[in-house]
């Protein structure tokens, strides 16, 4: 064992802290490192966060988009997709379904679609508190007023990945979009007092490992509740149909570095590592993912929410996948959570219901 890599995973362990090059250090290392560094993370996910695992129900409810990100599937100039909306009531009915099915937490996603304004969004919420379940919503960049109304109405959490800490190439990735307006709409969402989600992609074209370490430093500075860490899956109808995937070792790197870094945040075991590794989910939860979202999606939108090729298998009822992941979890003795599943920061078991 090379002393150094145990050195700094003690550190981590203890202090919840390392620099850049110590991260940096930890991500290069050899692969034969990765049993130590994954039992750290998982040990560092038992104390502080147990061994439940919080299951959210997903509504992807449209595609449509009005952004230019050079790796999602959805951009707007990508005419080979059938765009789709549900109405307010199929998504509340979605809600009312998974409700039924034993989910506490109901993600709202779309792409940027202004179509669902302030207003609508604002009244969806609210009847969805009414379901007794925590409201995430992942709408993307919104004005401050919008996200403040929607907190207003009940909203407790938003995602909104950062998803590079890069700034190059961030401006690279998002030719109509820049990163200070993300680092804003970040700030906005904190200081509305919401459970904040964010998170970042492995394996982009051009990042090296000190960005994918300035990611993981980017989301202990903005304290997140949650963080998303995926693998990039290049989409065929975007610029970057020819690049290269995230690799699964990479990502479950970063997932337990964010579990050492960020010991009390829910860490999603994501379905992009689910897609590229048929044991993506499995291996998350054993180093350092306490979360799992699962899509109950009506079946018929399922394969028109193509961010990246093969997301939604629309073979599984969510009745079906809920069952089959739930034995899942019985077979690696993690129970589900039966709690709403706040942060357990504290100011969040005392603030919000
Ligand atoms: N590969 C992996 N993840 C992607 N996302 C978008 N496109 C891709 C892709 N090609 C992720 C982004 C976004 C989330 C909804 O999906 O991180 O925030």
């Amino acid at each position: 064992m090379n002393s150094r890599i145990q050195q700094i995973l003690d550190k981590a362990v203890d202090k919840n802290s390392l620099s850049k090059e110590e991260i940096i250090a930890v991500l290069l290392c050899e692969s034969s490192h990765n049993d130590v560094l994954f039992r750290a993370a998982d040990l560092v996910r038992k104390r502080h966060v147990g061994d439940a695992v919080h299951l959210r129900g997903i509504i992807e409810f449209s595609n449509y988009c009005r952004r230019h990100c050079s790796y999602c599937g959805l951009r707007c100039a990508n005419k080979d997709l059938q765009r789709y909306r549900m109405t307010p009531d199929a998504i509340y009915q979605a809600a009312l379904d998974a409700a039924a099915l034993g989910y506490r937490t109901i993600v709202l996603q779309s792409g940027e679609d202004l179509f669902f304004d302030a207003d609508t969004v604002a009244a969806l919420v609210r009847r969805l508190k009414k379901l007794g379940v925590a409201v995430t919503l992942s709408l993307g960049e919104r004005t401050y007023e919008e996200y403040r109304l929607w907190r207003k109405a009940g909203a407790d959490r938003y995602l909104l990945k950062h998803e590079t800490a890069d700034p190059v190439l961030y401006q690279k990735l998002h030719p109509d979009a820049n990163q200070a307006g993300r680092l804003d709409c970040l700030s906005w969402l904190r200081e509305l007092g919401y459970q904040v989600g964010s998170g970042c992609m492995v394996g982009l074209p051009g990042q090296t490992a000190e960005m994918l370490a300035a990611d993981l430093l980017l989301l202990k500075e903005l304290d997140v509740e949650m963080a998303g860490i995926g693998p990039f899956i290049p989409h065929p109808s975007t610029p970057l149909a020819e690049a290269a995937a995230g690799t699964a070792e990479m990502t479950l790197r970063m997932v337990a570095l964010a579990r050492l870094l960020l010991p009390l945040a829910h860490l999603p075991a994501t379905t992009a590592l689910a897609t590229i590794d048929g044991y993506g989910r499995t291996k998350a939860l054993s180093c350092g993912a306490n979360v799992v979202m699962l899509n109950v999606t009506p079946l018929e939108y399922r394969s028109m929410y193509e961010i990246y090729p093969n997301k939604n298998r629309a073979d599984s009822t969510p009745a079906a996948a809920r069952r089959q992941f739930e034995e899942l979890l019985a077979g690696l003795g993690r129970p589900v959570a039966e709690d709403v599943g706040h942060s357990p920061k504290s100011k969040f078991q005392r603030t919000v219901s």
